[in-house]
């Protein structure tokens, strides 16, 4: 029987790790006779091969795995947000060997600890969570088979709210496309190069705006996919303030708590009814971007 297909990014810790083990979980207790394959992907081959190992025992109590007779099989592929070849690699596997996919779950991201804001700092970060995240639904959204769902992991602290009104309009827009979107990430980029990003409408924060940025190409892939008519759910979500090598260990959510609303989008067939395409969820419910 052709297996379905899911795909987490930066999935050796933290949430991809819990977003894995319970998309595993919830799709076994679900009645579905269709076996689903999930990619546990992650930049470093031994960390992820690791990770891909402790699921697996802790999953085998569960008896949910293929080797346990189970509708689930969990495999490991590198792909490094930063390099784009590595996504290719991954779409041709997934184009050659299963014909598609069905879940994908963009994860990967990066904070840089303090309060450091410069040049750098704002590079790095946009190239991991923005163009990382751009490139690797650039490469995989068109494999994604009709009634799949993409689902990427922004932020809360990625509102609107934290621009200018201009800025705001801007972001909002119905038909900002993807270069639209790339124009105003580069701005951002070059507005604090040139030391007037305050003047220009921007916050001192390099995640939240490429948190921002990830929320508004969900939107655009959101009004793609209608526009294609291929039936594919499309939305942004927040995980909460989950504690992970990210935060801090005090932080209210555990790994597994921040894994619900992603786990909650890419399965439940709730979401279909619930909303529009392209929202930004928290806590299973959409709310105001
Ligand atoms: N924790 C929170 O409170 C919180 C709140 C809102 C949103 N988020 C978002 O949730 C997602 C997961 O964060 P987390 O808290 O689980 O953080 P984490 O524990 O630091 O995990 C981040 C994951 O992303 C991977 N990663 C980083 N750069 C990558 C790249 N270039 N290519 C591939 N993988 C890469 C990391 O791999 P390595 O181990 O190799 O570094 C790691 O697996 C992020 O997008 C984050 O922005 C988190």
């Amino acid at each position: 029987m052709l297996s379905k297909v899911a795909l987490v990014t930066g999935a050796n810790k933290g949430i991809g790790y819990a977003i894995v083990r319970n998309l595993a979980l919830q799709y076994a207790q679900r009645i579905s006779t269709v076996p689903l394959t999930i990619f546990l992907t992650a930049r470093n081959q031994n960390l992820g091969q690791e990770s891909l190992k402790k699921i697996e025992q802790e999953l085998k109590s569960r008896q949910i795995l293929k080797d346990d007779s189970g509708k689930i099989e969990l495999k490991f592929l590198r792909m490094d947000l930063t390099d784009e070849q590595s996504i290719k690699d991954v779409g041709e596997i997934l184009e050659r060997d299963y014909n598609g996919l069905d879940i994908l779950i963009n994860n990967a991201g990066i904070a840089f600890r303090g309060n450091v804001f410069d040049t750098n700092v704002v590079r790095t970060t946009l190239a991991t969570n923005f163009y990382g995240t751009l490139n690797v639904c650039n490469h995989l959204y068109p494999l994604i088979r009709p009634n799949g769902r993409l689902v990427n992991i922004s932020s809360g602290v990625g509102k609107l709210k934290i621009l200018s009104s201009e800025l705001q309009k801007e972001f909002s827009r119905d038909d900002l496309d993807i270069n639209g979107l790339i124009g105003l990430m580069k701005k951002f980029e070059k507005d604090v190069e040139e030391n007037r990003w305050k003047e220009e409408g921007w916050p001192t924060q390099s995640y939240a705006v490429s948190k921002v940025g990830v929320t508004a190409l969900t939107k655009i892939f959101a009004r793609r996919a209608d526009s294609e008519g291929k039936n594919i759910l499309v939305h942004a979500c927040c995980p909460g303030w989950v504690a992970t090598d990210m935060t801090v260990p005090n932080a209210s959510r555990t790994p597994d708590q921040g894994a619900e609303t992603p786990v909650y989008l890419s399965l439940d067939e709730e979401v279909v009814p619930k909303t529009k395409n392209g929202e930004f969820w928290i806590y299973n419910k959409v709310v105001s971007w």
